[in-house]
């Protein structure tokens, strides 16, 4: 067991020297987990294998999903991917830095550790100035998948990330809660028309509106299992942001999920479960549960994918065995909350009508 050093940085000017020691533990192979504008992530240097197999090893994540390599400037891109198409240009230069993901062919200075032995690469430039201080500052490109135990939510606090892997990191950079509360969007730019792969913090219509063509992946939507090739979506036969409690999502016309959700919750509570509902400020009275938690309001959507993850792990510090979420619908922003949603509950979803 490593003593991991916490230091609490200002998110908007971090203190350099600060960032100075968790630069060096980066460069000396280290690991370090850092807020972005989505979730906070577990950072080492992209291009030292044995960092990046420690990084594997401290989230218990399964070799075959590499993550995604962070940079603090666009030229990086070129020196760790090739055949970087016309489009790119256009989205780097619009969207990062951002929660936007772009999958390319890898270049050969990038260790296959970092990619899984794949042929593409995933990076992304996050919008947050810890993150690219620490980027810059280490002078190497930064792996950095979410701060969490594999299958676990993503962490949107340092405690998130304290709780999942205290003792297994050397230092955590604590610049509060992050503020989307969901992971990038996660775009393939290897096929055409382009694909989204994870729907998450740039939505679909607005890279439709920048692009014109693009995509969305089954995977992206999730409404139920798919099984694909690993060069396409590599991770994605494994759990996902799951709570310990059996997770249903309930969708449909919200007057229908009401019901349904109202339903649901009287059969478990009669069966001797502890239940919990992932409700919205507009329904939360309406349920006689044993714990009832609201996302925020239905017309915020940013509310919600804000608090998505902390309340689902919430529900597992309350002890609930069951926990009934209500879906929302499936637009901008949504469309990642239901995406979370439905890999949450391992695809178990109750379609709601009258
Ligand atoms: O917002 C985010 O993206 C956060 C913050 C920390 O930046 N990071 C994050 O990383 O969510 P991670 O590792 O938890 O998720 C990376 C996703 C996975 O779904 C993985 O399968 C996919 O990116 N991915 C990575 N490399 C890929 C590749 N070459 N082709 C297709 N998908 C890839
Ligand atoms: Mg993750």
């Amino acid at each position: 067991m490593k003593k991991t050093l916490v230091f609490k940085v200002n998110p908007k000017s971090p203190d350099i020297q600060t960032i100075h020691i968790a630069a060096r533990i980066i460069r000396d192979g280290g690991l370090v987990a850092f807020p972005t504008e989505t979730v906070y992530g577990l950072g080492a240097d992209a291009l030292n294998p044995n960092a990046v197999k420690a990084l594997f090893k401290a989230k218990k994540r399964p070799l075959d999903n590499p993550p995604i390599v962070h940079v603090g400037n666009i030229q990086d891109v070129y020196r760790l991917a090739k055949d970087v198409p016309e489009e790119a240009e256009k989205l780097m230069k619009n969207f990062w830095p951002g929660p936007l993901t772009l999958i390319f062919k890898r270049s050969e200075i990038v260790p296959d550790i970092t990619v899984a032995s794949l042929d593409t690469i995933a990076i992304r430039m996050p919008r947050h100035n810890v993150a690219l201080a620490l980027i810059r500052e280490s002078g190497c490109p930064i792996a950095a998948p979410s701060a969490n135990l594999a299958g676990k939510p993503s962490p949107t606090t340092a405690q998130h990330v304290l709780d999942d892997l205290y003792g297994r990191i050397d230092a955590i950079l604590d610049a509060g809660p992050t503020k989307i509360g969901v992971e990038s969007t996660v775009l393939d730019l290897t096929v055409d028309p382009p694909q989204i792969l994870r729907p998450g913090g740039t939505p679909y219509e607005v890279l439709k509106a920048a692009l014109g063509r693009v995509e969305l992946h089954p995977v992206a939507v999730a409404e139920k299992k798919v099984l694909v090739g690993k060069a396409r979506s590599p991770g994605v036969k494994h759990r996902h942001y799951a709570p310990k409690a059996r997770l249903f999502v309930v969708e449909g016309s919200l007057a229908a999920v009401v019901r349904k959700v109202a339903e649901l919750t009287d059969y478990y509570r009669r069966s001797g479960e502890k239940v919990g509902v992932l409700a919205t400020d507009e329904t939360a009275g309406a349920y006689g549960a044993d714990v009832v938690k609201s996302l925020g309001s239905r017309s915020n959507m940013e509310e919600i994918a804000r608090n998505l993850f902390r309340l689902l792990r919430e529900f597992d510090a309350e002890g609930v065995d069951v926990i009934i979420a209500e879906g929302v619908p499936a637009e901008g922003l949504g469309l990642a909350v239901m995406n979370r949603l439905r890999k949450a509950s391992g695809y178990k979803i109750v379609k709601a009508s009258f």
